[in-house]
């Protein structure tokens, strides 16, 4: 969902030697026999446990009091200090990304206080830089969101009109100010601006995530507001993605692309990429364009299918130690890059969604083996929390090629027993496991996913709690979490959370159905659920 450097990526994968044609590599699936999901033939069986669901309310008042304490209407909570810190513009990002979830476990007292506050953001005042990204998936799709499942008797409590009205103009505020960004010579985004007066900050070039997880929110925006504007500006970014040039360079393999764009020309610049942060949430915004509505967007479902057809044909990795376990390669031009990320653990879930809504059950069960090794990286430390980025050695590359090095010294015992070895050893709060166990056990019924979202709850509320709230920790594989970084991310709130919740809780219009054309609601890759609007009508 959110983004890492590619920067930072690119030289952390260092320099690459060996090539190999992409359709000699990973052609095949090797391995055990998988346990294939049946065709949908009516909803699974779904069992409520109310005492997990409280449990994890419990959590949210928690971190909402602390939050409300020390740091509201600033944007995150520093939980050991008691302060708090204004990383998202200064805007209040907590509550803002809090409603949603306040709002699907029917916490009136919270709902009401962000509600109250919303009219009060002045969104065209802040001294730091703006990312469009960032601010489009936490504050616009929070208010969108806000706005859908407070409208309609989603929840059966009713709220003033005017209460509605106000999100909404809040939502078309922060647009306004926002819309500079697109006014490039090729229309690609600028992801970096300035306020008052909004202004690019003139970067070159501007990534695949942060162009492609934007035309969710824009389009719900005109649909709920009938102006086109925001729609547009959004989808023609969009489309030098969906055709991505030069070819040769911008897609190493059909539907997976390059990372950079050129923002005058929209030319990539670059073909490396990966299903991992900087390029994560394009993908996954596909196939939900296409949930949102099918009519308008079935290009952007044909894309997401190359994409998962390339990824299972070629990006297909087992450890060497674990050849067990399924794990999807990073790429740099078409060689190989065995590297993984907590971030790209959204994968399983998305194959899952994906595999629901265009009825292709093999999509599901490929994504429950990526589910079983994203679990893997969480039960393999001592916390029992899976690294922010880890690494293995792929079992049917050359152990001598440049792009398969064997784990360094200290992890060798490690990497024998777990099949990865741990590369960036913190947990900063990020909810992708979880979010995948929660499609996994939509998607089937099958209380394992139950459970094991409901120890990866109890592992990060025994690791993360601390002070006033919940914090990022240093070291998933040490006592304690190796000691915290007193942060509190505002997607605690609106991911791992509200997933942890959801999983457990009672069914619901919002809730993610296993009936292709059963699904109301489309989670924006904040976890912000947006009403789908089929044939354009909202
Ligand atoms: C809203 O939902 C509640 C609870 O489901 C129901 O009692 C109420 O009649 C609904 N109100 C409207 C206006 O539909
Ligand atoms: C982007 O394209 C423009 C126009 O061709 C060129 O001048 C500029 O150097 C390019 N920048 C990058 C980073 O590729
Ligand atoms: C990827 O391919 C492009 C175009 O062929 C080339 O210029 C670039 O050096 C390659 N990058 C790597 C890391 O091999
Ligand atoms: C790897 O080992 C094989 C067999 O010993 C050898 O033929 C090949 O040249 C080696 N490759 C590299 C990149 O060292
Ligand atoms: C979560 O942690 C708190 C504080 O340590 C504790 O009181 C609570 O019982 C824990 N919740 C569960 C479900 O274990």
């Amino acid at each position: 969902m959110l983004l890492i450097s590619t920067v930072a990526l690119v030289a952390t994968l260092g320099s690459i030697g060996a090539t190999a044609a992409p359709n000699k590599l990973h052609s095949q699936r090797a391995n055990q026999p998988k346990q294939n999901v049946p065709r949908y033939s009516g909803p699974p069986k779904y069992t409520v446990n109310q005492e997990r669901a409280d449990a994890v309310k419990q959590a949210f008042q928690i971190s909402w009091d602390g939050y409300s304490k020390y740091a509201f209407p600033h944007d995150s909570l520093r939980p050991v200090k008691n302060r708090y810190y204004d990383d998202r513009n200064g805007w209040g990002a907590s509550a803002i990304d809090a409603i949603s979830t306040a709002l699907v476990m029917k916490n009136w007292d919270a709902v009401e206080q962000i509600v109250q506050y919303i009219p009060k953001i002045d969104f065209s005042k802040t001294t730091d830089d703006v990312s469009l990204f960032e601010t489009t998936i936490r504050y616009l799709g929070g208010l969108l969101s806000a706005y859908d499942l407070m409208s309609a008797n989603a929840t059966g409590h009713t709220f003033a009109p005017s209460d509605l009205s106000a999100i909404l103009e809040q939502a078309v505020h922060l647009a306004d100010n926002l819309k500079v960004a697109f006014d490039t010579p090729s229309g690609v985004p600028d992801n970096d601006l300035r306020f008052d007066p909004p202004r690019r900050v003139g970067s070159e070039t501007n990534g695949l995530a942060t162009i492609g997880t934007l035309v969710l929110e824009w389009t719900r925006l005109s649909d709920l507001t009938g102006n086109p504007e925001y729609a547009k500006l959004a989808q023609r970014g969009e489309g030098y993605l969906l055709d991505p040039q030069p070819r040769e360079l911008g897609e190493p393999f059909p539907g997976l692309l390059g990372t950079d764009v050129n923002i005058t020309t929209g030319k990539f610049v670059d073909g490396s990429g990966g299903w991992g942060g900087g390029d994560d949430s394009f993908y996954e915004y596909l196939i939900k364009m296409y949930l949102y509505d099918p009519v308008r967007f079935p290009t952007y479902r044909d894309r997401w299918t190359a994409a998962v057809d390339s990824s299972i044909k070629y990006l297909v990795s087992h450890p060497t130690s674990r050849p067990d376990l399924t794990y999807l390669a990073m790429w740099d031009n078409q060689t190989l890059q065995f590297y993984g990320e907590h971030l790209a653990c959204f994968n399983g879930g998305n194959f899952i969604l994906g595999g629901i809504l265009l009825d292709r059950p093999e999509y599901i069960t490929f994504g429950l083996e990526l589910v079983d090794s994203c679990r893997n990286t969480y039960i393999s430390t001592s916390t029992n929390i899976g690294p922010e980025t880890f690494r293995w050695q792929d079992s049917r590359t050359p152990l001598n090629a440049s792009n398969n090095p064997a784990p360094p010294s200290g992890m060798k015992d490690f990497y024998a027993a777990s099949g990865f070895w741990i590369d960036s050893p913190n947990y900063v709060l990020r909810p992708e496991v979880i979010e995948s166990y929660y499609y996994a056990y939509r998607a089937t019924g099958d209380a394992k996913y139950q459970e094991w979202a409901w120890d990866a709850f109890l592992a990060i509320n025994g690791t993360c709690r601390v002070g006033s709230g919940y914090s990022s920790v240093n070291d998933v594989n040490a006592p304690l979490g190796g000691g915290f970084s007193d942060f509190q991310e505002s997607f605690w709130f609106a991911e791992v959370l509200k997933y942890s919740y959801l999983i457990h809780a009672e069914d619901a219009v919002w809730q993610v159905q296993a009936n292709p054309g059963g699904n109301e609601f489309v989670y924006n890759t904040e976890c912000h659920p947006i009403r789908v609007a089929r044939g354009g009508k909202p």
